[in-house]
Parts: structure tokens; sequence; C-alpha cells
């Protein structure tokens, strides 16, 4: 999960999915980066912070940091919050960038509509009340998905 500062959007979409995971009984490795290093080392905004844990979601230790091209090495699928996040990430990778692996988060939710996830830095908690609904419905969307693949798979060769 990707966003620009890794304080805000990307953190509630680690927590999200990691929680909805669990909660299927999947066992994902879920992460979240950030494009610009602004924030690395910080934990998320007070307000993802909040949002997340009135859901029964504890997001706290959670640690920012910079996304990396080694990132499409070790994950194979990589959402990202908006469009302009996908265009640093292609900056930051260079060669290593695979468009195969990339997505706009929204696009699980509303396929082909090429949606943000609207930046709530400057907003106040209503705005985080928004992001955390939209990153939720797209979060079941992808357990929903991948869920079924995961079954399909035989456990053994
Ligand atoms: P995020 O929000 O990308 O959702 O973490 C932002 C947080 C900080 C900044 C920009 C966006 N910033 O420029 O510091």
């Amino acid at each position: 999960m990707v966003c620009l500062g890794n304080i805000c959007r990307s953190p509630l979409a680690e927590g999200i999915l990691q929680h909805k995971a669990q909660q299927a009984g999947l066992s994902w490795i879920v992460d979240s980066a950030g494009t610009n290093g602004y924030h690395i080392g910080e934990a998320p905004h007070r307000l993802s912070q909040k949002v997340a844990l009135l859901h029964g979601i504890d997001i706290s230790h959670q640690c920012a940091r910079r996304f990396k091209a080694a990132d499409f090495k070790q994950y194979d699928k990589i959402y990202a919050m908006a469009e302009d996040v996908i265009d640093e990430m292609q900056r930051i990778a260079g060669k290593d960038f695979d468009a195969a692996k990339v997505d706009l988060l929204m696009n699980e939710l509303h396929p082909g509509k090429n949606m943000d996830v609207p930046d709530p830095w400057y907003g106040t908690e209503p705005d985080y009340h928004e992001v955390f609904a939209m990153i939720d419905q797209a979060c079941d969307k992808i357990v929903e998905k991948y869920r079924v693949l995961n079954n399909d798979r035989p456990l053994s060769r």
C-alpha cells in the first residue's frame, strides 16, 4: 500500500487489509510505504490512528518508510492510493518498475475508473472517516477476490 507520506492513507490501508486478511485466515504479508521521505520513522497521523481504532484496528505500531525499487521484488501486488503516487513510484523504481504488479487501490472497487483516495493531510476528522470507508470497501473486494484464488490453489503438488 503506497501513498505520498506513509502517514495518513497507506497506514490505514495496511492496517485494514492486514486485519481483514487475518479475519479470513489468510497469512498475507501486508506493508506500506510513502514516495516522499518527509515523515520517515514517524507513527501514523493521529487522526488515522483514531479512526482505525474506532473500527477496532490498532495501527500505532507502524513506522513510516520510503518506497524503494526492491519493493517490486518483495511484493506480489502494489496498490497506490493515487495516480501521482504511481508517477513517483515509477521515478523511484526506474527499470525495476513492474506495471503488472501496480494498480490504483480504488480500481478494485470501481474497476477502470482510476479514482484516487483523496489526500486528507490538510483535512479534518470527517476526511479521515471518508478515507477509511473507501479503503475499507476496496480491501473487502481484495480479500474476496484473492481468497477464492488461494482456495483454488492445490495445497501440495
Ligand atoms: P499521505 O498524506 O500521503 O496519505 O500520507 C500526506 C502526508 C504528508 C504529506 C503529504 C501527504 N506531506 O507532504 O508532508
